[in-house]
């Protein structure tokens, strides 16, 4: 019997990387998964590989940062399920890499919508339910760039700054009510937001440096991102709550060195 037997969850942004790895692992351990995120074709794609693998899952094509979207995708695991345990919401951009003093208000707006509120409206929606069942698990998925300064853009760094200190007030927020908030933050991956970056370094023969900043000295999959997700999501976790959790190869345990020379 796989540890999310009998639960219900939701995973956004299914349709790639992490998502779609963490939808697929939930799916695999016995989870009724509801799959969303704004692109379908890559949506479908999820629905066939879980479906595939012996699972049930529905999906839901809609924008994480729309309230509207975020009422109707958690209707959906509610009506379709009868109940919701688990989110991941995990959805995110990383945005264009522009100096900070050439960036725009709008470009710091989307962002945010996607990055910060998308979370928040998953607490709002999903933790309502939840906290009428006494129970819950949310997951949401930050970065080691809300940690510290050059893994992504100053918006984006931000937004998932936001995520983690998110992740603390709501917990706090669901004091006594059995709902848990914790958040994971990975480093390098490799997925739909990392291929170009891949892609370069393959191109320039260089793929062996990648992720050679962490002790590690490699980037990790969005399958060990996911059995993090798995371990957070599940019973196994049901006393930690309200942290934030690098997967990253040990890259936020360093500061920055040279390599000795050997
Ligand atoms: P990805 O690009 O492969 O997957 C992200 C998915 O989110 C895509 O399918 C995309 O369509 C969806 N999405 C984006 N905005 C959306 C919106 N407004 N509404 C609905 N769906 C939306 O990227 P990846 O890496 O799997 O990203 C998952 C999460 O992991 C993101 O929050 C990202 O910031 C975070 N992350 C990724 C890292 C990496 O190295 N790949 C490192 C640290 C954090």
């Amino acid at each position: 019997m796989g540890s999310l037997e009998g639960k219900v969850a939701i995973v956004t942004g299914a349709a790639s990387g992490i998502g779609r790895a963490g939808a697929a692992l939930f799916a695999r351990e016995g989870a009724r998964v509801v799959i969303v995120d704004r692109d379908a074709d890559g949506l479908n794609a999820t629905e066939a590989a879980i479906v595939e693998g012996g699972g049930t899952t529905r999906m839901y094509v809609g924008d994480v940062g729309h309230e509207a979207d975020v009422k109707a995708y958690v209707q959906v695991a509610i009506e379709r399920f009868g109940a919701l345990d688990i989110v991941h919401a995990n959805a995110g951009i990383l945005g264009p890499p522009a100096p900070l003093l050439e960036q725009t208000v709008a470009q710091w707006q989307d962002m945010l919508q996607t990055n910060l509120i998308g979370p928040f409206l998953a607490i709002k929606h999903a933790g309502a339910h939840m906290v009428t069942r006494g129970r819950g698990s949310i997951v949401l998925t930050a970065s080691t760039a809300g940690l510290r300064a050059n893994a992504g853009s100053a918006p984006y760094s931000a937004s998932k700054a936001g995520v983690i200190s998110l992740a603390q007030t709501a917990a706090n927020s669901f004091l006594g009510t059995g709902v848990r908030v914790n958040a994971i933050c990975p480093g390098l991956i490799e997925t739909g937001m990392t291929r170009d970056l891949f892609a370069a370094a393959r191109e320039r023969g260089t793929a062996g440096k990648i992720g050679q900043l962490n002790p590690l000295q490699r980037a990790g999959t969005p399958e060990e991102i996911a059995a993090m997700a798995l371990f957070l999501a599940g019973e196994e976790s049901s006393y930690v709550n309200g942290q934030a959790f690098a997967v990253d190869g040990g890259l936020s345990s360093t500061l920055p060195f040279r390599l000795p020379i050997r």
